[in-house]
């Protein structure tokens, strides 16, 4: 088959002519979810941590609140908070009759002492919270969470039967399965075989680009060939990319060892990180990949990582995915698949093509473009349900008013999805805020209220 897949939006191992309906069927995308909140507690027992700013009295009127509903706690123990050095976390167990009384106490705790809290069971799994990465560094356990080693391949891959490729698979599969966050990305030393697949991949869609391709990717394309090594002759170092990427938007991109669950592909969206290949595509067949491979992450991804308005864009997404029920996320997955890897926007009264299975594929480049498949304004919450193809042209595609336009809707979109909490990045400590709390909200508004200052500041200089 010509057609050339990508399926980073949904790494899920599907290989043959599934529709986003039997990806699920695959069982791979819809894989349990490991819950923060387990449901282990019997009936009318409940655990919390709640987090407190530490001050004298401030567990006595914890404690009050529990007495004044006749609650009686079985079991306390506190440590200091791990998020917050002023505050002191503590574990409460707790029997309780009123269902009622307990919320009650909750919001009291939330809105009159300021507390941040958090259940544990309630017998109510449907609410539970699945595990999300806090912190940069806890991508590192994605590791260990992925769905097949990189060096398995199918049976009808063009590589299945050749034993040197499957070796050099395993080498990149190592390298990803070993990497931990602030180290370099180890060079590789690419095979003459591998730099004439990338050069034949390179030349052809190199031909396609200024009449395809949109304004950004055509913006960006010139700065990797003069700064990251982008040549015919030559396939650029991830290390060398990621570099680059940090110092125009913070994306930074690691080695992926396998195939990941969509939860944690986008999760790694939310930190400005993006999971990517670093094998070639086989020899054999330079124009084919049944998966995405280093020619697809470069030419296709990179170049519109660069860009400002694309990347909150699709941090907008990761941050969406972050503790969502495994239906909002299968959802946010389909809306990545219809945007980051076959999106279409507007641009000058022209529809061009910003996706990365577009921009990679020499095929349904050209045929995106034609009068062929169906055009559909972008709206996330029936592009989200949209079934579609993962190994022959997509028959239907979005089409973006703009980066800024999509990035809002994704927020509109996000806002509907059912989580107790809404989640801000920091840059500055590379960590997810969770907004559950007073003070948590008082210091964002402290941060807008600083940046608006700077703006104020800034128009008033330009007066
Ligand atoms: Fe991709």
């Amino acid at each position: 088959m010509d057609a050339e897949w990508m399926q980073n939006g949904c790494r899920n191992g599907c290989t043959k002519d599934m529709d986003a309906e039997s990806c699920k069927m695959n069982g791979v995308c819809s894989k349990e979810s490991m819950y923060i909140e387990e449901s282990t507690q019997k009936n009318g027992m409940i655990s919390l941590i709640v987090s407190l700013k530490e001050e004298v009295g401030a567990l006595a009127k914890v404690l009050r609140l529990f007495e004044e509903k006749d609650i009686s706690l079985t079991h306390i123990e506190s440590r200091p908070s791990r998020l917050n050095k002023d505050e002191y976390q503590f574990f409460i167990n707790l029997d309780y009759g009123d269902t009622f009384a307990l919320d009650e106490i909750v919001r009291r705790l939330r809105k009159d002492i300021g507390a941040t809290v958090h259940e544990l069971s309630r017998d109510k799994k449907k609410d539970a919270v699945p595990w999300f990465p806090r912190t940069i560094q806890e991508l590192d356990r994605f590791a260990n969470q992925i769905l097949s080693y990189g060096a398995e391949l199918e049976a009808d891959h063009p590589g299945f039967t050749d034993a040197v490729y499957r070796a050099r698979r395993k080498q990149f599969a190592d390298i990803a399965f070993n990497y931990r966050h602030g180290q370099p990305i180890p060079q590789v030393s690419y095979t003459e075989e591998e730099k004439k697949t990338w050069g034949t991949v390179f030349k052809e869609l190199k031909t396609l680009y200024p009449t395809h391709a949109c304004f950004e990717h055509n913006h960006v394309f010139p700065l990797l060939e003069e700064y990251c090594g982008y040549h015919e002759d030559n396939i650029p170092q991830l290390e060398d990319v990621s570099n680059f990427l940090q110092t125009c938007t913070g994306f930074r991109l690691r080695p992926v060892a396998g195939l990941l669950s969509s939860r944690d592909f986008l999760a790694g969206l939310a930190f400005r990180v993006f999971h990517s290949t670093q094998y070639i595509r086989h020899g054999s067949k330079p124009m084919y990949t049944p998966e995405p491979d280093i020619c697809h992450e470069l030419l296709g991804h990179v170049p519109l990582f660069a860009d400002r308005s694309f990347a909150q864009f699709s941090q907008e997404i990761g941050l969406a995915s972050l503790g969502a029920p495994d239906e909002y996320v299968e959802k946010l997955a389909t809306v990545y698949w219809f945007t980051v890897e076959f999106g279409l926007c507007k641009q000058g009264g022209h529809i061009k093509a910003y996706g990365a299975g577009l921009l990679s594929s020499f095929g349904e480049l050209q045929y995106c473009l034609t009068d062929k498949p169906e055009i559909r304004p972008f709206e996330p919450e029936k592009t989200a349900v949209q079934k579609y193809p993962i190994t022959e042209f997509q028959p239907v595609y979005y089409v973006a008013e703009s980066f800024e336009d999509a990035k809002e809707k994704v927020r509109k979109f996000a806002s509907t999805i059912p989580r107790p909490f809404s989640v801000r990045y920091n840059p500055y400590t590379q960590s997810i805020e969770v907004l559950d709390s007073a003070q948590q909200l008082k210091n964002l508004a402290d941060s807008i209220s600083s940046e608006m200052g700077l703006l104020c500041s800034a128009l008033r200089k330009l007066e």
